[in-house]
């Protein structure tokens, strides 16, 4: 096997082992270059100065925004708007779409499986608007029905938030039913896709997703770009999320004409660094080729998910077939807190997470109060996983229980 590690500087210099991906991915030397790059050879605000270095600093950042839209195959570069991360693509949307379109008497459908990213702004949108927020429910093993789908996206509903891949059971949810039945509807649906973009190909257009947001930290990216993708109909027609410089095209005493997209929703200095590294990011997935990243995880998800089912008091959540886990192994180890079992595999030096996840209506649900994950990246190897199966099955020993 390629030694997949050497890209990653951290990797190279830290003996830890990794597998909090889902978190935050590490970064390819090349996304550090890029960033760097930007500072070092072309720093200067873009989109504002007529000058060569602002010029190309223009150039650099909506040359990310064509490659984005390449990446994700929407139909104009006016649909990809760039934001600092996941959470805020939502709450533009919420704040924009949700506030100006969604009234008393309509519905709202979350799934429950959402990070909380994709729910609390769908509660905020309830109540300033007094619809009414319906949860589409997931079954033990974070499979949706099509019974739910038709049951709970009906005439009334005006939009539908769902995450394209569960953070807590790593599942691929059946979003091109739920798109369709909403569609039927006349709803629009927001694709929560910050756990899918990393691992799997994107087709927006092909998907008819509305809107679709992802973080740029979680896909090998710098921290602080994330993207909305909105189609271009619903983005032109809605208000500016935030105000102020960069987006407007004229300003009077009594009021401005805004910027046409995507710009319409840039206010301030944007981040021309990190869109340069997010497009760093991408020519390294395309380079390494999703198809053997998602080779790679696959099978470390098996060897994990087969080692850690074999363990007494282990049980993971969702599903029991590996290949619907996308990396995500979120488990809980009998009597023992999440946090203890955290603390005893990164005392075997092993990255894990521990706690609700930004997910706690999913957890309840589930009738779990915490959890630990381990989240796979195609980085990581069998050794890594053999240490975290072999670190895991000696957690409730360390805890002074018999076995
Ligand atoms: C499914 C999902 N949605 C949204 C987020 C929020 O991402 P960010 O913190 O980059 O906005 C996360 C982060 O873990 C996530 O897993």
């Amino acid at each position: 096997m390629p030694d997949y590690k050497k890209d990653f500087p951290l990797l190279v210099k830290e003996p830890t082992i990794y597998l909090d991906n889902a978190a935050t991915s590490q970064k390819p030397e090349c996304v550090l270059e890029a960033e760097k790059g930007f500072y070092v050879n072309h720093n200067a605000n873009p989109l504002r100065g007529f000058y060569p270095l602002s010029m190309e600093a223009t150039d650099i950042y909506e040359n990310a925004r064509k490659k984005v839209q390449q990446f994700i195959n929407a139909k104009s570069e006016r649909e990809i708007i760039f934001t600092r991360n996941t959470t805020e693509s939502i709450n533009l949307v919420a704040y924009s779409y949700g506030l100006s379109n969604i009234k008393k008497g309509d519905e709202i459908v979350v799934s429950i499986m959402e990070h909380h990213s994709n729910m609390l702004p769908w509660q905020m949108v309830a109540r300033n608007t007094g619809a009414e927020l319906k949860y589409l429910e997931c079954e033990a093993d974070g499979s949706v029905s099509e019974e739910t789908i038709e049951k709970v996206i009906t005439d009334k509903t005006k939009l539908v938030a769902c995450g394209h891949v569960s953070n807590v059971l790593g599942r691929v949810n059946p979003i091109d039913k739920i798109i369709k039945r909403a569609h039927d509807y006349g709803a629009v649906v927001v694709i929560d896709a910050a756990q899918s973009a990393p691992h799997m190909g994107i087709d927006v257009s092909a998907m008819d997703a509305d809107f679709l947001a992802f973080s740029g930290h979680k896909m090998f990216g710098p921290m602080g770009i994330g993207v909305l993708y909105g189609k271009e109909k619903l983005l032109n027609a809605m208000p500016p999320f935030l105000t102020g410089g960069e987006m407007i095209e004229s300003v009077t005493r009594e009021g401005a004409k805004y910027a046409e997209l995507p710009h319409k929703f840039e206010a301030g200095t944007v981040n021309a660094a990190g869109a340069a590294g997010l497009a760093a990011a991408i020519d390294f997935i395309e380079k390494i080729g999703f198809d053997v990243m998602e080779e790679r995880e696959a099978a470390l998800t098996a060897m994990a998910m087969e080692g850690l089912k074999a363990i007494p008091h282990v049980k993971i959540l969702g599903s029991e077939n590996p290949s619907e886990h996308t990396g995500i192994i979120t488990f809980v180890i009998d009597d023992v807190h999440p946090h203890d079992v955290s603390a005893i595999l990164e005392a075997d030096g092993i990255d894990v997470r521990a706690g609700h996840h930004c997910a706690q209506p999913l957890l309840a649900h589930l009738g779990v109060r915490s959890a630990t994950r381990a989240s796979i990246m195609y980085y990581n190897t069998e050794e890594e996983i053999k240490a975290l199966i072999d670190s895991a099955a000696t957690v409730r020993k360390r805890m002074g229980y018999g076995e």
